[in-house]
C-alpha cells in the first residue's frame, strides 16, 4: 500500500503531536512493507511568519496532489488582533474548503481507565460511544456577507445551508449509523432558524432511504445538556458547522481531555484528518501535550485512506492498553492515582508503539 501524505503540522503543539502521530504511521508501514512518503508543508501562524499568508499557494497545491493531509494545529495569540481573514485558523478554514470534505467525523468515546477523569459520574458515562458528524463546509463559517463595520459599531455573519448541503451530509450520518447502533440524532435549532427548519426537513427526507435507522430531532440547547445527562443513548450526532465544534468540544469532558480527541473529514478530493483540539499555547513547547488525540487521528488516516481496518484498530486497541496500563500525560493525570506512570509527550508515544500488536 503506497500512501502520500501532506504534513501540515502547523502551530504550538500541532508539531509536537503530529510527531508522534508519524511515528506510528512509520511502525504500521515498516510491519506491513507499506510505503507511505509525506511531504512537511506550512500553514497557519507559521506560514504567516514564513510566507506572508495562513495558507501558501505552494501548501494547497502540494496537498491537493496528496493521498491524505494530517494535520496538528493552527493559532497562536501573536494573532489574536488580527480579523479573521487573516489569522492562523483562515488557513484552516481555506484548506478544508479547498479540499471539499463536507463530513466531519469526530468520536467520542468514554475510555474505562479514565472513568475517573471525567467530572461525570463513571456511571454516567460508562459505554460512551459516540460518532459526531460534523457538516465542515457551511453555516456561519463560510455564509457570505460577513462584515465588520467599525464605525458603525456593527458586525455581520451569515449562517447559510441549502438543501443539497444537508442532504449530502445527512447521508454519510445514515450511512455510518447502519454499520454502528442504527440510530441517528439530528441537533438543530429548528424553534427559531429557518435554517435548521430546513435542515431538519432535509434529514427527514433522506432518512425515509435508511428504514432500518431511527432518526430523532433534538434541539440544540437541551441536547448540550442530553450529552452530559444521558451521553450513552447517543450513536451518531448529525449536526450543522458551529453546533457540532462546541458539542464535540464538550465531549471532550466525557473522555477526560480534549487532547484525546481525534477526526477525520471525508467527501472531498483529499481527506483531511485532524485532532479536534486546537494549538494549546498554554503548554505549547513543554513536551507534555497528549498526543493520544493525533495518535487516534493517524488510526483514522490508515482506516478511511489507508483500508487498513485491522491496523487502525491495532493502534486504538493500544491506546485502551497504555491507559489500562496507568501511563499518564499531564492532562490525564490524577491527584488520587498513586498507580499511574506521568510521561512526557514522546514517552507516552513511545508507550503506544510498544504496544501495537500487528
Ligand atoms: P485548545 O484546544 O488549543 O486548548 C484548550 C485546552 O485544552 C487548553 O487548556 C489546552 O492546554 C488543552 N489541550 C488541548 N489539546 C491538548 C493536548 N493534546 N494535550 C493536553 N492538553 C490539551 O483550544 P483554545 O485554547 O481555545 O485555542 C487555542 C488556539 O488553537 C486558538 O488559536 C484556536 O483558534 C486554535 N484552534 C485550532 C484548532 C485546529 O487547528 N484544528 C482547533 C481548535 C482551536
Ligand atoms: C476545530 C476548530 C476550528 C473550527 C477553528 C480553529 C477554525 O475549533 O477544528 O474544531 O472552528 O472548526
Ligand atoms: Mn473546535
Amino acid at each position: 500500500m503506497n500512501l502520500k501524505i501532506a504534513v501540515l503540522a502547523g502551530d504550538g503543539i500541532g508539531p509536537e503531536v503530529t510527531n508522534e502521530a508519524l511515528n506510528v504511521l512509520n511502525a504500521v508501514a515498516k510491519h506491513g512493507g507499506h510505503t507511505f512518503t509525506y511531504e512537511d508543508l506550512r500553514i497557519g501562524g507559521v506560514a504567516i511568519d514564513a510566507d506572508g499568508s495562513p495558507l501558501p499557494e505552494a501548501t494547497l497545491a502540494a496537498t491537493l496532489k496528496c493521498d491524505a493531509a494530517l494535520l496538528g494545529a493552527v493559532g497562536h495569540n501573536k494573532f489574536n488582533s488580527y480579523p479573521p481573514s487573516q489569522r492562523p485558523e483562515a488557513g484552516l478554514l481555506k484548506i478544508r474548503a479547498e479540499l471539499g470534505g463536507y463530513a466531519n467525523l469526530r468520536p467520542s468515546v468514554a475510555y474505562k481507565p479514565l472513568a475517573d477523569n471525567s467530572p461525570l459520574r463513571a456511571e454516567v458515562t460508562e459505554g460512551t460511544d459516540i460518532l459526531f458528524v460534523r457538516e465542515l463546509l457551511g453555516g456561519l463559517y463560510f455564509g457570505e456577507p460577513r462584515w465588520w463595520d467599525k464605525e458603525k459599531k456593527l458586525a455581520h455573519n451569515t449562517m447559510v445551508y441549502s438543501e443539497a448541503e444537508v442532504a449530502r451530509v445527512a447521508k454519510i450520518a445514515f450511512e455510518l449509523a447502519q454499520k454502528r447502533r442504527k440510530k441517528v440524532t439530528s441537533v438543530d435549532k429548528a424553534n427559531v432558524l429557518e435554517v435548521s427548519q430546513l435542515w431538519r426537513a432535509v434529514v427527514s427526507e433522506v432518512a425515509k432511504n435508511y428504514p432500518d435507522v431511527t432518526l430523532e430531532h433534538q434541539l440544540v440547547d437541551s441536547m448540550a445538556m442530553h450529552l452530559m445527562n444521558t451521553p450513552r443513548s447517543f450513536d451518531v450526532v448529525l449536526t450543522e458547522n458551529l453546533f457540532g465544534d462546541i458539542l464535540s468540544d464538550e465531549c471532550g469532558v466525557i473522555t477526560g481531555s480534549l487532547g484525546m480527541l481525534p477526526s477525520a473529514t471525508l467527501g472531498g478530493k483529499v481527506n483531511l484528518y485532524e485532532p479536534v483540539h486546537g494549538s494549546a499555547p498554554d503548554i505549547a513547547g513543554k513536551g507534555i501535550a497528549n498526543p493520544l488525540g493525533a495518535i487516534l487521528t493517524a488510526a483514522m488516516v490508515l482506516r478511511h485512506s489507508a483500508g487498513l481496518e485491522k491496523e487502525a484498530a491495532a493502534v486504538e486497541a493500544a491506546v485502551q492498553e497504555v491507559l489500562t496500563a496507568g501511563y499518564r500525560t499531564a492532562d490525564i493525570a490524577r491527584g488520587d492515582y498513586a498507580g499511574q506512570k506521568k510521561v512526557s509527550t514522546g514517552e507516552m508515544s513511545k508507550a503506544v508503539l510498544d504496544a501495537i500488536k500487528l
